[in-house]
């Protein structure tokens, strides 16, 4: 399957990609609490794009590794960049005045997380879920 990209510039924007990806994971099999997860991590790097970075693009892709499938949620943008990430990572930070909750909150959420940030060039978000392996059945 190619990436699913969702350009995200209003607030209703990020509801589509909301959307796009509840689609996504309803399809990949996920259990509710896991499309929830999903659900607030898009909502929160959206927020993140439009708020910090004025805005990009959400990038939705089913991948595979070793048998298992997941999903590969990648927030990509061309904003001011982030100078400190471990401290962008840390609970309660904000430049923003908000919670300062996102990005922890999504590192926790998902099962792989990473971040690639160059001040004045852009930022890339990527968190990826994997699809929890049905326990084998012996005979
Ligand atoms: N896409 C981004 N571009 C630039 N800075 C970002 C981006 N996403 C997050 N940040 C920085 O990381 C900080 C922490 O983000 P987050 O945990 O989502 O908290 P909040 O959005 O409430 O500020 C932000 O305040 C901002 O400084
Ligand atoms: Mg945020």
């Amino acid at each position: 399957m190619s990436p699913v990209i969702c350009s995200i510039r209003r607030e209703v924007d990020v509801y589509v990609a909301i959307g796009r990806g509840r689609e996504l994971a309803n399809a990949l099999g996920f259990n509710t609490i896991d499309r929830t997860r999903i659900e607030i991590v898009i909502l929160e790097l959206t927020r993140n794009l439009l708020v910090h970075a004025n805005g990009g693009e959400l990038r939705f892709e089913k991948i595979e590794r070793q048998g298992r499938q997941g999903i590969a949620i990648e927030a990509v943008d061309t904003g001011p960049g982030i100078a400190d990430i471990a401290l962008a990572l840390s609970d309660g930070y904000s430049t923003a005045h908000t919670l300062g909750a996102g990005l922890p909150g999504v590192k926790r959420l998902m099962d792989e997380f990473s971040i690639e940030s160059t001040v004045s060039v852009g930022t890339r978000v990527r968190a990826i879920k994997w699809v929890p392996q049905r326990r084998e059945v012996k005979p």
